[in-house]
């Protein structure tokens, strides 16, 4: 059972409006990182609108996600220049470094590994994302550093505050 005291201070931080039913969603996303089927019961609650339109919105934007995806959503595209370049081969490396299988999140919900179809940075294949920034020509000996780059040296230490995607 999810604890959804985050959601009612989000809500209330909103001021439960349905004009905010964006912003109360995405800010959701970034609490459970991912949004669990008690937050969006809650949201339609708070908001007052029937679950099936705060599905409709959560299925239609890409920035949501209704299965756990980690805090480090990892995806090793998928596409074809990344395919030709060694993309397979990256997933398997991410899979051993993370300990779970492409569609898993991490037991400590710190990391996903998925694929992705081409995320049009064909020329840096083969890529990676991990959230919003975009890891380029990408080689198996890098994925332990970048994954320990993602560690928190101290698990309860406050998420990093980004201004923006970056590409490495
Ligand atoms: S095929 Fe990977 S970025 Fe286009």
């Amino acid at each position: 059972m999810v604890d959804v005291t985050k959601v009612n201070e989000i809500l209330e931080r909103h001021g439960s409006k349905r004009e905010h039913m964006i912003a109360i969603l995405l800010e959701c996303q970034e609490e459970y990182f991912y949004l669990p089927r008690e937050v969006l019961e809650a949201v339609s609650a708070g908001v007052n609108i029937p679950i099936t339109s705060v599905l409709a919105i959560a299925t239609f934007f890409k920035a949501f996600s209704l299965k756990p995806i980690g805090r480090h959503p990892i995806r090793v595209c998928n596409g074809t220049a990344c395919n030709i370049q060694g993309g397979p081969l990256l997933v398997d490396a991410l899979e051993r470094e993370l300990k779970i299988k492409k569609g898993q999140t991490t037991p400590d919900t710190l990391f996903g590994l998925d694929t992705v179809n081409c995320v049009g940075c064909c020329g840096l294949a083969p890529v990676i994302t991990v959230g919003p920034d975009v890891h380029g020509k990408v080689k198996i000996s890098d994925v332990p550093k970048i994954v320990k780059k993602l560690r928190p040296k101290d698990p309860t230490e406050p998420k990093e505050e980004k201004d923006g995607p970056t590409v490495h």
